[in-house]
């Protein structure tokens, strides 16, 4: 049985992945309700894009608490308030702690521009092309108490070329970010993601047709 999600965003930045997020909810194919835009970051392009949508917005800027927790604990207060029940992280840049994973207990959704467990952290568009990797690409997750660490849900994979800088390679997985979460969080709402240790498995099993992927490609007779 679905049921329609009672999503708190937070976001720091431009908030294009809310963006995809917003737009799903509003046709429709994400069973989802954003009730509370957060941002630490009071220029954040994603309390405009929550305003412009009409969803409530919040600036709980960072600078004005001494600690973490404090921080995590006024989040909290404002997501409960609002009765959200599952949380996505959208390119918030602020390490969560306890406090707000114990008050939704894996309800906490985060998307990576990377291929975990390959290049957690930051800059990893760059790492992933310094590196030499023939794919990059953005991986949707449960949150835990590390820094990308938490069960993996879905993976989106695009390739690396060899003229990419940060920016095409950034882009090219853009795309595919705001492919991937609505499609993970729908996942949620559908009640299919059943987490076992590391493992989140897919209930019922998707059919994973014609997803193998090889760069540079094999040749038409091979
Ligand atoms: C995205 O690349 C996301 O994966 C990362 O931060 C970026 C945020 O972009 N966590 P936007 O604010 O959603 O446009």
């Amino acid at each position: 049985m679905s049921k329609k999600l009672r999503i708190g965003a937070i976001a720091s930045g431009g908030g294009t992945n809310l963006q995809a997020i917003i737009d799903r909810c509003a046709d429709g194919s994400l069973q989802a309700e954003i009730v509370l835009v957060i941002s630490n970051n009071p220029d954040a392009g994603a309390l405009d894009r929550g305003k412009r949508a009409g969803i409530p917005t919040l600036c709980i800027d960072h600078r004005h608490y001494s600690d973490r927790e404090d921080f995590d604990q006024q989040i909290v207060a404002a997501l409960k308030t609002a009765g959200a029940d599952t949380i996505v992280l959208a390119g918030f840049m602020r390490i969560v702690t306890d406090t707000i994973l114990n008050a939704f207990p894996q309800r906490v959704l985060n998307i990576h521009p990377a291929l975990l467990p390959a290049f957690p952290g930051l800059h990893v568009q760059r790492k992933a092309l310094e590196y030499g990797a023939r794919f990059a690409g953005c991986t949707v997750h449960f949150v835990d108490s590390g820094v990308d660490t938490g069960p993996i849900i879905a993976q989106a994979v695009v390739p690396v070329l060899d003229d990419d800088t940060e920016q095409t390679l950034s882009a090219r997985i853009l795309i595919e970010e705001h492919r991937l979460y609505p499609h993970a969080i729908q996942l949620l709402a559908e009640d299919r993601l059943k987490i076992d240790g590391r493992r989140v498995r897919i209930e019922p099993t998707a059919s994973p047709l014609n997803t193998t992927l090889i760069n540079p490609p094999l040749s038409d007779k091979e």
